[in-house]
């Protein structure tokens, strides 16, 4: 009879071992009792950068990478891009469930009247350089705010949770609009409760002198899109780091910001950023050929292709190729589409990229539809940022939650010198 176990000899000792599987997985605390003699801890699993190691259970996000899967709570993505709104997406990945039409109201109703920022808040955005990069703001200005909600502390209250998540998913729009606008020097624009959650971005964004921002249907529901599909991406760098920083108890805006600033990095939520001065730096489909040998060589990577876990193409891609024309035929083509395009066409056909299973990311395309709609690049990073606020909050409260979760805790081989008996400083 086939059993859902795993037997390990000990080539050391000729023990034998049975370790239970579940859902394809083994514990690794379960190798802790194969040792080689009584003195041994037992053996650990060795895994830099968790290349193969689950670090939780979760019913929150699910991709598969071979098939080019990806789907929150069950739902396709496809159809919730199609089909959904980011609110009801939010709302979704933080209760597991779609929402009534009740529900739902109820819930826009309390993410719409959490907008507003403290005043004061203004006075720290205002300190910053004239060029600070706005993730740099977004980042700290993030972790200020868990100083404006000391109630936060309380991770174990439900009521308190539900409040910072509300203000969570509310406010990081206002900062980062509020960011933007201390990049280009023009008057903070308050939160215009009229429009939806998207429309209300737009108006903190670009509203000028106009009484009332109208923002244009095509470009709120394609930004809504973009939002919708960086919502959530199970136990990726930044979740990771939301979920290690909040297993210490941390309130959740300083989770949010570590989580925030694991995003910034260029192989994370920065690629969008660098695709587009990638793309610009090869200005023309003819020098695509040798930018792809420089990418060969080494010299530099292709931002916005491969994945950890994606090899096959990512089906955000698709769907954000799709929404690009939509965009386009508001605001004129964005001419970088055509080299993208291209790019991609040449690298598909390569074998450096074919064997090694690199395809477009999420990032390849996002950033050419959000410099279409006038989003300036370095905004890119935090765009990301807001879509994925409800994802790191699903994923935090889902393992303060989970029963078998602690402080977040790797163990390491010990490579270093034995012990040694230190030197005084005149006889080294
Ligand atoms: N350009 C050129 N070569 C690449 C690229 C790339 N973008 N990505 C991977 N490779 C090569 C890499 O050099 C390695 O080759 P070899 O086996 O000869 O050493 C092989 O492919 C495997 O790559 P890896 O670095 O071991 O893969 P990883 O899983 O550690 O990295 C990644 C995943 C996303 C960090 C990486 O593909 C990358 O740096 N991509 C560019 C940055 C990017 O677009 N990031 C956004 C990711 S999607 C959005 C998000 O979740 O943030």
């Amino acid at each position: 009879m086939p059993k859902d176990t795993l037997t390990i000899t000990d080539n050391r000792t000729g023990t034998q071992y049975e370790v239970p599987i579940q859902d394809g997985t083994i514990r690794a605390a379960d190798l802790r009792q194969i040792k080689s003699g009584t003195d041994d801890f037992g053996l650990m699993s060795y895994d830099p950068a968790y290349m193969n190691t689950a670090s939780c259970r979760s019913a929150i996000g699910y991709i598969d990478g071979d098939k080019g899967i990806l789907r929150y709570c069950g739902y396709p993505i496809e159809q919730l891009a199609e089909q959904s709104s980011f609110l009801e997406t939010a709302y979704l990945l933080l209760h597991g469930e779609l929402p009534s039409a009740q529900d739902l109201d109820t819930w826009v109703f309390n993410i719409t009247h959490h907008t507003m920022l403290h005043e004061n808040v203004k006075k720290f955005i205002d300190g910053f350089h004239h060029d600070a990069h706005p993730m740099g703001m977004f980042v700290s200005t993030v972790a200020a705010l868990s100083t404006f909600y000391p109630d936060a502390k309380r991770i174990a209250d439900e009521t308190s949770r539900t409040n910072q998540i509300f203000r969570l998913i509310a406010k990081t729009p206002t900062l980062a609009a509020y960011a933007h606008r201390h990049s280009v020097g023009m008057a903070y624009a308050y939160p215009d409760n009229d429009l939806s959650y998207t429309g209300n971005f737009l108006n903190m964004m670009f509203k000028a002198t106009e009484v009332k921002y109208e923002p244009h249907p095509v470009l709120e529901k394609a930004l809504d899109v973009l939002f919708i599909l960086h919502a959530d991406h199970e136990q990726n760098c930044s979740t990771s780091v939301m979920r290690g920083v909040g297993s210490s108890h941390a309130d959740p805006y300083s989770c949010m910001a570590a989580a925030a600033a694991a995003l910034y990095g260029p192989l994370h939520g920065g690629a969008n950023e660098e695709v587009l001065r990638m793309l610009r730096e090869i200005g023309s489909k003819a020098s695509i050929p040798a930018y792809i040998d420089r990418v060969k060589q080494g010299q530099v990577r292709l931002m916005g292709f491969g994945h950890r876990i994606y090899k096959n193409y990512d089906p955000r891609a698709t769907i954000i190729k799709r929404v690009a024309d939509q965009v386009f035929d508001v605001t004129g083509k964005n001419p970088l589409i055509d080299i993208a395009l291209e790019l991609e066409r040449i690298a598909l056909q390569d074998d450096y990229f074919v064997s090694r299973k690199l395809y477009p990311n999420v990032d390849f395309y996002s950033g050419i539809i959000y410099e279409a709609m006038k989003l300036p690049v370095d905004m890119f990073p935090v765009l990301f940022a807001i879509g994925r606020t409800p994802g790191w909050l699903a994923q935090w409260q889902e393992m303060l939650l989970d029963k078998e979760q602690k402080i977040a805790r790797p163990r390491q081989v010990y490579i270093g010198a034995p012990k040694r008996d230190y030197v005084p400083i005149e006889k080294r």
